[in-house]
């Protein structure tokens, strides 16, 4: 594997198998790799003819209140898995490297309206800071596919807008959510949590499951039902944030007419934040789980 965190010797790296033709796939990571982001990783090198895995924590999507300084680093594991599952090129930029431009304002990139919603509204300016750093790495790799966890559902759908008003030629790619053996989603903030809170957080995706239950049997109101959801995240110890049923295109409240939804929640444990979403299809009443 090669491993760099120059973006000129990347470049350099890259571009005889681009002139050669072939494919690249690039997976943006912050490290603390777990089977979630190895799923994507693996994912690109099935379909690519090369994969770059970058790591680099963004400052610019932590708010001053948040874990920027605690963010878990375990560079020497994450080489060791990447290594073990055939991974072409590590990025591991600075970030002098990608800001070089510090302390003077950076330009940062902003997708409208999706971005003030859900977690926009919790982490304000935290997609500009995803934007920002995904738009560099676009820019740097130019890689063909780029591959995102569902787990993140807003970003994912705030990346391929981005992408596509930019007119940025590299498809996004979103994998569904890997999930412990008892349901919990799989993130690097899960290391934050003792065993006790491991359990209460997987209230999270029972509430998710049971309220896509109700919305195909209740015959509840959308809104009851999140109002009963957002009891029981908070009776199980946690502090519910939102726990919201939308349209999965383009996250606004469900109808009852639209056919594709997405439930979403946010809760915390003490000061860990965590994400977890479900999607269902009423015109087949199933649960989906990847695009
Ligand atoms: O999802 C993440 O880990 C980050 O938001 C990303 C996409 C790597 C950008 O820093």
């Amino acid at each position: 594997m090669n491993s760099t965190g120059n973006i000129f010797e990347l470049r350099k790296n890259l571009e005889p198998h681009k002139k050669a033709g072939k494919t690249i796939g690039l997976v943006p990571t912050m490290g603390n790799l777990h089977d979630g982001h190895m799923h994507l990783v693996r994912q690109s090198l099935e379909k690519n003819d090369y994969t770059v895995v970058s790591i680099f924590i963004n400052p610019l999507q932590f708010n001053p209140n948040e874990d920027l300084e605690t963010y878990p680093r375990t560079i020497k594991e994450d080489k060791e898995k990447l290594l073990a599952c055939g991974c072409d090129f590590l990025f591991t930029p600075t970030t002098q490297d990608i800001y070089p431009e510090t302390p003077y304002p950076h330009t940062q990139v902003k997708v409208p309206g999706l971005s003030d919603i859900l977690c926009g509204l919790e982490r304000p300016g935290h997609f500009e800071g995803v934007c920002t750093v995904v738009t560099k790495l676009l820019n740097i790799v130019s890689p063909d596919s780029a591959y995102f966890g569902l787990k993140d559902y807003q970003q994912y759908l705030i990346v391929k807008k981005m992408t596509k008003d930019l007119g940025i030629d590299t498809r996004i790619v979103g994998l569904e959510i890997i999930r412990d053996p008892n349901g919990l989603a799989l993130s690097s903030r899960n290391n934050f949590l003792s065993d006790e809170e491991i359990c209460k957080a997987r209230q999270i995706y029972r509430s998710l499951k049971k309220a896509a239950e109700r919305i195909n049997h209740s015959g509840l109101k959308f809104q009851d039902i999140e109002k009963l959801a957002h009891q029981e995240i908070h009776d199980a110890g946690l502090t519910p944030e939102y726990f919201a049923i939308c349209n999965s295109e383009c996250l606004r409240s469900a109808a009852p007419e639209d056919p594709d939804l997405i439930i979403l929640a946010a809760a915390r444990i003490g000061s860990i934040r965590l994400i977890d979403n479900i999607r269902i299809s009423l015109t087949s009443h199933k649960q989906l789980s990847s695009i």
